[in-house]
């Protein structure tokens, strides 16, 4: 521990600080953040108009249902990237559109154009200095407020086969509004046009986009030049040279060498991944925070509350053992001998049947993200993405955040999952798992 605090002294610019008293710094520092940033959230959340409830007689004159998502229920980027980074600013949308039927639906996979849009949420570049150092980390041509897929926060979207959604993949958006005001619970829009005659013909007029760039490294690296003394720190312990790098004018991307799902960067052989070095490494360090769950000092956050879905209602945490467990179990999970036979992180994650058992389970092999509605009434499976009806992981229906049930009760006049028929069809009664040849 006394390493700790020699290195911290040394990285604090000569003014020595106990570990006491970086604790102290800490914890102001959340508690400063919660009073800036909470009423601003507020105040923000106060700008949208009140949300009216559609009557079932409103519901069944729509011609289409237009079910929006975000892929996770939460992306964290950084707010600086001017010292290394672990995860450009990059939101996943997916839209599935049904037309409405008597008996059945169908799933609209051409004839429109589906545009997307955040609300009051224009641009990017004067919110994060991402586009500064983008060059540094493999994306040498980008343009200010261009994601690195090429979108930028208002677009088309196309239908992807596989997914059977319309998606706009690597939005860049941050949590900061045209005026500047924090939420990371940014609400964006989706227009369906004819693609014959430019009509509007359906819209989903609100839905969550969330990010944040509450990732506090500062309450233990310090606030005075986090990235450079975590650089420090690293070469000091694995005789890398980034903080000499950094000096000299070249920041590093972590998946330069540490595998990285996320990316789609396998990192250099030998090297652990960027999630089992930084849960593993960590995992006796986090004593050092009073933030609960720890989660919340790196992932956002205290003031963002990623997990806020219908299991956070019911009492649940991140580190529950049938969720992702403690930081020794999202790291050492992935450590399993030999050599790549463990968890692979960002593709294997906490399952809905872990716990709700086979009925309610997501597909083989896959995530909940990517799975399908495949033991529904006989004719209906196969097309309908799990989270089209009950949201995206952490948010799911009904959310602890009324922000996130503005959808479902914009599509069926309810603030939970879709459980109404009528959301897509005419009748209204039966249920949907375990219903298949009923
Ligand atoms: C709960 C406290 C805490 C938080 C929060 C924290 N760290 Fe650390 N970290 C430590 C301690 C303690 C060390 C060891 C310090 C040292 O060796 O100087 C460390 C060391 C490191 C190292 C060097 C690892 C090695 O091989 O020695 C890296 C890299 C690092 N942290 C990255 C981060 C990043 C990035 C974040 C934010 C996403 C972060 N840390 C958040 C406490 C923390
Ligand atoms: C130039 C290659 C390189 C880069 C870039 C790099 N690392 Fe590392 N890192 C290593 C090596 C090598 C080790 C030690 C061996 C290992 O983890 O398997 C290591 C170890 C670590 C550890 C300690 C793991 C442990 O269990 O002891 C952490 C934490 C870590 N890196 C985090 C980071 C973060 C965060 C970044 C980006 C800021 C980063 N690394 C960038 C090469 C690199
Ligand atoms: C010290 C900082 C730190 C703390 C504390 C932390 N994480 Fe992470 N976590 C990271 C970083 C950095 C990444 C991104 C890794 C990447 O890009 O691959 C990550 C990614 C993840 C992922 C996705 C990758 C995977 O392994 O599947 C999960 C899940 C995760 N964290 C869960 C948790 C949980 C649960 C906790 C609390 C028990 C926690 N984390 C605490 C830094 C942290
Ligand atoms: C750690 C265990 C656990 C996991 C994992 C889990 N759930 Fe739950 N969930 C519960 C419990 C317990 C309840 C409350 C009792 C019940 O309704 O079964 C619940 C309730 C629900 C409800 C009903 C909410 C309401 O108000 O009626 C829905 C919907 C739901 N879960 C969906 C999911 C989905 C989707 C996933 C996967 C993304 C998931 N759950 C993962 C434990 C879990
Ligand atoms: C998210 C929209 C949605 C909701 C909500 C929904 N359905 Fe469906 N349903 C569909 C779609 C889409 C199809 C057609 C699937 C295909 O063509 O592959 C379908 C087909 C069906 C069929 C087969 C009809 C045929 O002609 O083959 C039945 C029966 C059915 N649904 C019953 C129900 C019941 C009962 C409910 C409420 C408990 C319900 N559906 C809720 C979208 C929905
Ligand atoms: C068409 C909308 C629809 C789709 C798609 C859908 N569900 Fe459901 N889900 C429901 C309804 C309605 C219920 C309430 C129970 C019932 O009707 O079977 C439910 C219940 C659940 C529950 C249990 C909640 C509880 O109270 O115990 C879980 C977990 C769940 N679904 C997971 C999933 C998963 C995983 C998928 C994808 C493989 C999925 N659902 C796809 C509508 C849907």
């Amino acid at each position: 521990m006394d390493r700790i605090v020699c290195r911290r002294t040394r990285c604090a610019r000569g003014r020595p600080r106990s570990r006491l008293a970086a604790l102290t710094v800490a914890v102001t520092l959340t508690a400063l953040a919660a009073a800036l940033l909470a009423p601003t959230a507020r105040a923000d959340r106060h700008r949208s108009a009140p949300l009216r409830a559609p009557t079932v007689s409103q519901i069944k004159a729509r011609h289409y249902v237009v079910m929006a998502v975000n892929d996770l229920g939460m992306h964290c980027f950084q707010k600086s990237y001017a010292g290394f980074m672990i995860l450009p600013p990059a939101n996943f949308l997916k839209v599935q559109i049904f037309r409405r039927g008597g008996e059945g639906a169908h799933l609209v996979t051409r004839g429109v154009k589906v545009s997307y849009s955040v609300i009051d949420n224009t641009r990017s570049a004067n919110k994060t200095d991402f586009w500064t150092y983008a060059k540094f980390y493999g994306w040498p041509n980008l343009k200010p407020n261009v994601g690195i897929t090429g979108k930028k926060l208002t677009g088309t979207m196309k239908y992807s086969p596989a997914q059977k959604a319309w998606v706009a993949d690597a939005v860049p958006l941050t949590p900061y509004n045209d005026k500047l005001v924090f939420n990371p619970l940014q609400l964006g829009k989706i227009v369906v046009r004819s693609a014959k005659t430019g009509k509007v013909v359906a819209r989903q007029p609100r839905f969550v986009i969330p990010v944040s760039d509450e990732m506090r490294c500062d309450y233990c690296h310090g606030p005075q030049d986090t990235a450079g003394s975590i650089l420090q720190a690293h070469d000091d312990a694995n005789g890398t040279h980034l903080h000499a790098d950094l000096v000299a004018g070249t920041p590093h991307a972590c998946a330069e060498c540490h595998a990285d799902n996320a990316l789609g960067k396998p990192g250099v052989s030998g090297v652990e991944s960027l999630s089992q070095a930084m849960h593993s490494f960590h995992a006796d360090k986090m004593s050092a925070v009073s933030v609960s769950p720890d989660c919340y000092a790196c992932h956002p956050g205290a003031v963002t509350r990623c997990l806020r879905g219908a299991m956070a209602r019911q009492g649940f945490t991140c580190t529950n053992a049938r969720c992702h467990g403690d930081m020794a179990q999202v790291g050492n999970s992935q450590a399993a001998p030999p050599a790549g036979s463990g968890r692979q992180a960002w593709l294997q994650e906490p399952r809905c049947g872990g716990c709700h058992g086979a009925k309610f389970s997501e597909n083989a092999g896959t995530l909940y993200r990517m799975s399908f509605l495949k033991n529904g009434p006989e004719g209906m499976n196969g097309a309908i993405r799990c989270e089209s009806c009950h949201g995206s992981p952490h948010a799911e229906w009904p959310s602890t955040n009324a922000r996130d049930n503005y959808e479902p009760v914009y599509n069926q006049g309810l603030a939970t999952f879709i459980r109404r028929c009528i959301t897509c069809h005419g009748g209204e009664s039966g249920g949907i798992h375990g219903n298949t040849g009923g």
